[in-house]
């Protein structure tokens, strides 16, 4: 059985005071709600103040990038020696935003998976198509080759530790949700190829998550899918009694 993660990505929102008040005011809503793994993503600054505001709860941090190297001359960047010190768990790897704005590419995403498994970071890995994409027909090309070279030379024992979100770039934040089963059947697919690349027992055990537009109004209908493992959310993911609903899918 795939345990389902929800997952909340705060993107360049929240100081560590409004970090703070989200966990104090999510914590108690969320306290039950053992069917799945529960992460927040905030920002660097707020990273170590949440990881001492969700201990004695079920609630998990994640960061939202990483460097690849341990350290070095790299201003701006952090790594994931330092994420995993604050005591994160998780790290988010590929965001589309970070390929669009800030030249992430697949080989950054494959140097990054491995700096976070060195440190026991779960990686998060994002891929999806742009919506140009989708209309020519590309999208499991896309996929296809975002996996192959994200995910290339990675060991079958590094692999069974990484979590893939699909997050088609036209449905994030945009308010246009892939329909279940558009959803599904990319999820299908990314399975599919996963077990060509490892082993189909591990590609069957790989968590898939979707990340787009999920809200409290459309979580249930995606997570009736077997295929969809969780989601990666954004907008909805700011607001606690929002993010709590969607954790009590
Ligand atoms: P959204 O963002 O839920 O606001 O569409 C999802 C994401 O970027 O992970």
């Amino acid at each position: 059985m795939r345990r389902p993660v929800i997952a909340g990505n705060w993107k360049m929102f929240k100081t560590v005071e409004e970090s703070e008040a989200f966990i104090d005011a999510l914590a108690p809503l969320v306290e039950d709600s053992t069917h799945c793994d529960i992460v927040v993503a905030p920002p660097f600054t707020a990273l170590s103040a949440v990881v001492k505001r969700i201990q004695g709860t079920r609630i998990l941090a994640s960061a939202q990038n990483c460097h690849w190297e341990k350290e070095g001359a790299f201003t701006g960047e952090v790594s994931c020696e330092m994420i995993a010190e604050t005591g994160a768990r998780y790290v988010i790897i590929g965001h589309s935003e970070r390929r669009q704005y800030f030249g992430e590419t697949n080989d950054t995403v494959n140097r990054k998976i491995g700096a976070a498994l060195r440190v026991d970071l779960t990686p998060l890995v994002c891929i999806g198509e742009s919506l140009s994409e989708r209309e020519q027909g590309q999208t499991e090309r896309v996929l296809e080759t975002q996996l192959r070279e994200g995910l290339a030379a990675l060991t079958d024992l590094q692999f069974s530790h990484i979590i893939i979100a699909y997050e088609p770039v036209w449905a994030i934040g945009t308010g246009r949700t892939a329909t279940p089963q558009i959803a599904a059947e990319a999820h299908r697919f990314i399975r599919g190829t996963l077990a060509t690349f490892f082993s189909a027992s591990l590609a069957s055990e790989t968590r898939i998550l979707y990340g787009g537009s999920v809200k409290p109004d459309n979580i249930k209908g995606l997570m009736a899918q077997p295929e969809i493992d969780g989601a990666l959310v954004g907008g909805a993911s700011l607001k606690a009694d929002s993010f709590a609903s969607l954790v009590n899918f």
